[in-house]
């Protein structure tokens, strides 16, 4: 059975994952046990109950604010003309062997199920996400995420229906 849990680091092994993305990677051999531990980021792995060390693919998340001078025109319309608080999907990566099998579409409705219970205590418009190359950027695109005006690689998704 597919579970997620927070990421531990005497319970999951983390350097034999292998998103493909070497700076994905890195976070998770190196970085992520650490920035869960300061509060800089949340970390959740994905596991098979069968096999529970092995991470199968993770994601993490944190609060940001975004510019809404960065939205589409529709939404600034909607919204005050200042920064306006989100959650920030810094990084979601699934293990190359699991590539295909709906793991990364489990992943994003895990992490924007999460973002909506948080809502309901701290007020967010929206999901923003860092996407790492060009698969990323249409992985997210296929979700309905739009692109930032600056930079397209930073998209969002409206968490307000
Ligand atoms: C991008 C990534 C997360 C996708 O995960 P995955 O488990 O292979 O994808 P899934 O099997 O869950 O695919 C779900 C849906 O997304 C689509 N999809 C998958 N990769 C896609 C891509 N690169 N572009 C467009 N659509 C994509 C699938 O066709 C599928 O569509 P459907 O449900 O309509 O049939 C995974 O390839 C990955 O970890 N890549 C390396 C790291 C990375 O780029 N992370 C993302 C940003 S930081």
């Amino acid at each position: 059975m597919l579970e997620e849990q927070f990421l531990d680091s005497a319970r999951h092994d983390r350097q034999s994952f292998k998103s493909g993305v070497a700076e994905l990677d890195e976070y998770l051999h190196r970085f992520a046990v650490q920035q869960s531990k300061k509060g800089i980021s949340v970390v959740r792995v994905l596991i098979d109950t069968e096999m529970p060390k092995t991470i199968l693919g993770y994601y993490s998340l944190s609060a940001a604010q975004i510019d809404v001078v960065q939205m589409d025109e529709r939404t600034q319309q909607k919204l005050p003309r200042y920064p306006v608080p989100c959650f920030r999907l810094g990084r979601l990566a699934v293990h190359s062997s699991h590539r295909g099998l709906g793991l990364g579409k489990l992943l994003l409705g895990c992490a924007v199920e999460r973002c909506l219970e948080a809502k309901k205590h701290v007020a967010a418009y929206a999901l923003v996400v860092d996407a790492k190359g060009d698969d990323a950027q249409s992985f997210y695109k296929h979700y309905g995420l739009a692109s930032c005006r600056d930079n397209p690689m930073t998209m969002y998704l409206s968490l307000v229906t």
